[in-house]
């Protein structure tokens, strides 16, 4: 799928004039009066507070805990001060304070009045939305809670998939999913909000801040703690990398490869977050095998080729004493494997294989291909292409192969000749911290 700017501004126009037409008819069915206007003003400052919070996710989504208040506010003034609230907000937040670029602004500005308009009209057209009293009043609470989650979601991934040219259902894949189902959480969050507000009024904002608080603080560890892992997997992949000039960032390469044609052949969030890790520690069994193999800078002989082949085998056990890679074990352990049952270790064949460890397979050979070896040149990207698929289907998975040939044919699989600048960078804080104790010296490659 290509980039189609008509398309996309096609898209914002459409959105931006339903939004402004929803807007228009929900503030003439319900007017704001001068009472609104303090509880506007505050449910403003609180919220553009609370969007300070936001947390980048690893798979690059937003976590934002404001759904809960607006969908509070929905129910204690309606969907036209709701949706008001969200544009004001909006316009404050991203236009004026974070300065957000302005197509990213409108697009926020129209998609999620919208959102917030409709889930407040679904909410209030339901049975029990008015009685407070009754635990019941958490069937349209959720109702309108998915509806909010799911429409912005809908709405995101349309817009991401008009302006990166990617598969719309394959952004819905890899960055929401089902996630719009953990808003259900939420609905008793906003119920809370709702009975203190009804009770203690404004000032309840304040006491509500402090679970709000607690949740974002736990999603930021959770989030902190798997950046963590990676820069911990990342770091040691590249240290064993250091001594060997010829493989320098090829762990680094063969994940970044191995996420761009993963996330194309439709791969969940969860199953990306594997195949890096797997691609990252993929030829970490060579710490097993003497230097005199990994590193020789001539072809291997029979007997020392079949000393390295123990490389995979090894590396899925080691990698699989680390409960949060359990995933990434297995196709460590098969990144050597064909479609003909000529790979190894276990000689498996075509769909026996995974998915994840057919990309490796290819990945880990495209980039050996362009590298420079001792005994031969790196070839050139035609070159490459041209014997990946003089293997297609013995040593490479076909439907990698296609999507391979057809991602280098339109330019979104870029083959990096040498490692980029984050790897070197790595490397040479590596190298000069081991420079005095020799620490990383005889490291297998
Ligand atoms: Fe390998
Ligand atoms: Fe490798």
């Amino acid at each position: 799928m290509k980039r189609n700017p008509v398309a996309l501004y096609s898209y914002l126009v459409v959105l931006s004039l339903c939004a402004i037409a929803l807007v228009t008819w929900l503030v003439m069915d319900q007017p704001l009066t001068g009472q609104d206007l303090i509880p506007l003003v505050c449910f403003l400052v609180f919220v553009i507070g609370v969007e300070f919070f936001d947390i980048k996710t690893l798979s690059g989504g937003y976590f934002v805990p404001s759904s809960t208040i607006y969908l509070a506010v929905i129910a204690l003034f309606g969907p036209s001060f709701a949706a008001i609230l969200h544009a004001l907000v909006l316009v404050i937040g991203d236009g004026l304070i974070k300065r957000r670029p302005l197509i990213k602004t409108v697009f926020n500005l129209a998609a999620l009045s919208i959102v917030t308009g409709v889930a407040g009209l679904v909410f209030h057209r339901m049975p029990f939305s008015n009685d407070l009293s009754s635990p019941l009043y958490l069937i349209p609470a959720l109702v309108a809670h998915i509806v909010f989650s799911s429409l912005s979601m809908v709405l995101a991934s349309i817009v991401i998939g008009l302006s990166e040219g990617v598969n719309v259902r394959t952004i819905w894949k890899n960055n929401y999913g089902w996630h719009f189902l953990s808003s259900i959480v939420a609905a008793p969050l906003s119920a809370f909000l709702i009975f203190s507000y009804s009770y203690a009024g404004l000032w309840s904002l304040l006491l509500f801040a402090m679970p709000l608080y607690s949740i974002w603080r736990s999603h930021k560890l959770f989030e902190d703690m798997k950046e963590a892992h990676k820069n911990t997997v990342a770091a040691l992949t590249t240290a064993l990398e250091a001594d060997e000039p010829y493989t320098h960032g090829h762990s680094y390469r063969v994940a970044r490869y191995a996420i761009t044609l993963g996330q194309e052949l439709g791969m969940s969030a969860k199953e990306l977050e594997s195949l890096e890790y797997a691609g990252l520690l993929h030829d970490i069994g060579k710490i097993a095998i003497t230097n005199d193999i990994v590193c020789k800078p001539a072809r291997l002989t029979k007997e020392e080729f079949d000393i390295l082949a123990a490389h995979p085998a090894i590396g899925g056990e080691i990698v699989s004493e680390m409960r949060f890679l359990d995933d990434a074990a297995s196709l460590v352990r098969h990144h050597h494997e064909r479609p003909d049952g000529q790979g190894y270790p276990d000689g498996l064949k075509g769909d026996e294989i995974s998915l994840g460890s057919h990309i490796l397979n290819l990945c880990d050979a495209v980039d050996a291909m362009t590298s420079n070896r001792p005994y031969r040149a790196a070839l050139s990207v035609d070159q490459c292409v041209a014997e990946v698929l003089r293997f297609r289907g013995t040593q490479f998975d076909t439907r990698v192969v296609d999507t391979f040939e057809r991602m280098v044919g339109d330019g979104s699989f870029v083959i990096i000749e040498h490692a980029d600048g984050s790897a070197q960078q790595i490397q040479r804080v590596l190298r000069e911290a081991a420079g005095g104790f020799g620490v990383l010296r005889g490291t297998a490659a």
